[in-house]
């Protein structure tokens, strides 16, 4: 076979089966440009071990830049019969600078260290991409919140009315999880940064190259300090899938709340016509598809995890082929978040509240017992007699149709004296969400202050 790698011990080239079974160039040629680049680096490596002249070198690095401008051009591409797409860049540098150089490249390294090198450098380049599509979105949340910093919506527990939240405060409450996966992404960096190469198979080098001069050029940190952790490892890509999955569930999460707010129930938001679509059948449907595919995606990028975690799972080290399949799955998850995210946040930004509604929702189911609760304790009534007070007064209220501030001073004074009119201060939902001014909370002098947080957060990234 013209590009095998390996044969010589073989009598016959791979059946056809196997070389479908085992053939990843569909997928691993997005790695062509690192894999050159690694090249680049190891036959730097080589030349100061002493294996490629300076001449040499030149020719081979030139080489590399001509087979780099040719993959870039689309002149450059696997052919039918190459494994993989190191087999494919061997054979078409060869074709660039001749079997007698082309063919001392790969002295001193393996596919096995190389692989795990190249999925790293292009999650690492994806993650940038990603950090950028994340700050986008966390612009658009901050605006948003920003816009609205007096509107207050039912907050809600178990689903039910609970207690009235500003609506910047739900909005940022969405925000933080996102500050936190750049976070995740940025500290995964960190570890995903230490270089393999050098590893050989799995044993290391006897060639006295230095793996550091390929980590600093393709601008990793450390070499690994064991090559049969560097070959066998995916933990890292593991952990890129975990982040991927995280924000897949923290876009979900969002989404839920939009679909829902979006109802005609609810009435409390209503989306840009450019980031909502509609049915075939129904013309006066208007759907919120991309919350739902958001919330689909995430199920895919769980998916794309668990995938991978099961594969990595009882497999012994170092290097086995099952390891092949640690790449579509992180491939999937970067492709998803990299389509889904640009939608997402324009339907973010673009989204409008009714904000009457909400604030006409917001008392409506008793949310404000709780303040009713914690008037009484600032009376000075224990806070086992004042729930039971308030909780009375729920159902005085609940059995006559009515709401909280609806009963007068007489009838407040029948479900217990202690709920003399200074009770119905805060009976507003302005008053019950301006009085929670602990740390964290929705008031809004703690809510602007989480915003003026949250953009230095921001700042940060
Ligand atoms: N294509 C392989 C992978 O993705 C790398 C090549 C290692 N192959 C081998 N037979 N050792 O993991």
């Amino acid at each position: 076979e013209a590009g095998a790698l390996w044969g010589g011990r073989f009598a016959s080239g791979p059946s056809p089966a196997l070389a479908a079974l085992s053939k990843s160039t569909q997928f691993d040629w997005v790695l062509a440009d690192y894999d050159i680049r690694g090249s680049k680096a190891h036959a730097t490596a080589l030349a100061e071990a002493g294996y490629l002249t300076a001449d040499e070198l030149r020719e081979m690095r030139a080489g590399l830049d001509e087979l780099a401008a040719r993959v870039a051009d689309g002149s450059a591409v696997p052919a039918e019969d190459d494994e993989d797409v190191h087999s494919a860049l061997e054979r078409l540098l060869i074709d660039i600078v001749g079997v007698q150089l082309g063919g001392k490249l790969r002295a001193g390294r393996s596919r096995n260290d190389q692989i795990a090198t190249l999925v790293r450098l292009y999650l690492l380049d994806h993650t940038a991409i990603i950090r950028g599509m994340l700050l986008d979105l966390l612009d658009a949340l901050a605006e948003q919140a920003g816009k609205h910093p007096e509107a207050i919506l039912p907050g809600r527990t178990h689903l039910q009315h609970a207690q009235p939240v500003l609506l910047a405060h739900q909005i940022a409450a969405h925000a933080w999880p996102i500050v936190r996966d750049l976070e995740r992404l940025r500290d995964w960096s960190v570890r995903a940064s230490a270089s393999p190469y050098g590893g050989g198979a799995l044993a290391g080098s006897s060639l006295g190259l230095d793996p550091r001069v390929v980590a600093d050029e393709l601008g990793l940190g450390e070499p690994l300090e064991n090559s049969i952790d560097g070959t066998a490892a995916r933990d890292v890509i593991a952990e890129f899938a975990y982040i991927c999955a995280q924000i897949g569930i923290d876009l979900s999460r969002l989404s839920e709340e939009i679909i829902i707010w979006n109802t005609k129930e609810f009435g409390f938001v209503r989306l840009h016509d450019g980031y909502s679509t509609g049915s075939s059948i129904m013309p006066q449907k208007k759907n919120p598809d991309i919350a739902e595919l958001a919330r689909g995606k995430s199920g895919r990028l769980i998916g794309n995890l668990t995938g991978l975690l099961a594969t990595l799972k009882g497999m012994p080290l170092a290097y086995n082929r099952d390891l092949q399949e640690d790449k579509e799955p992180v491939f999937d998850s970067v492709s998803q978040l990299e389509v889904l995210l640009p939608a997402f946040t324009g339907m973010v930004a673009t989204m409008s509240f009714d904000t009457e509604r909400m604030a006409a929702l917001a008392p409506q189911g008793f949310s404000l017992a709780t303040d009713v609760a914690e008037w009484l304790v600032k009376q000075g009534v224990i806070f086992r007699d004042a729930h039971e007070i308030s909780g009375e007064l729920v159902r005085y209220c609940e059995e006559r149709g009515i709401e909280l501030h609806e009963p007068s001073d007489e009838e407040f004074l029948t479900v217990s004296e202690h709920l003399t009119p200074g009770v119905r201060d805060v009976l507003t939902i302005e008053g019950s969400v301006n009085s929670r001014t602990g740390a964290g909370g929705t008031a809004r002098v703690r809510v602007d202050e989480q915003l003026a947080r949250l953009a230095e957060r921001i700042a940060e990234f």
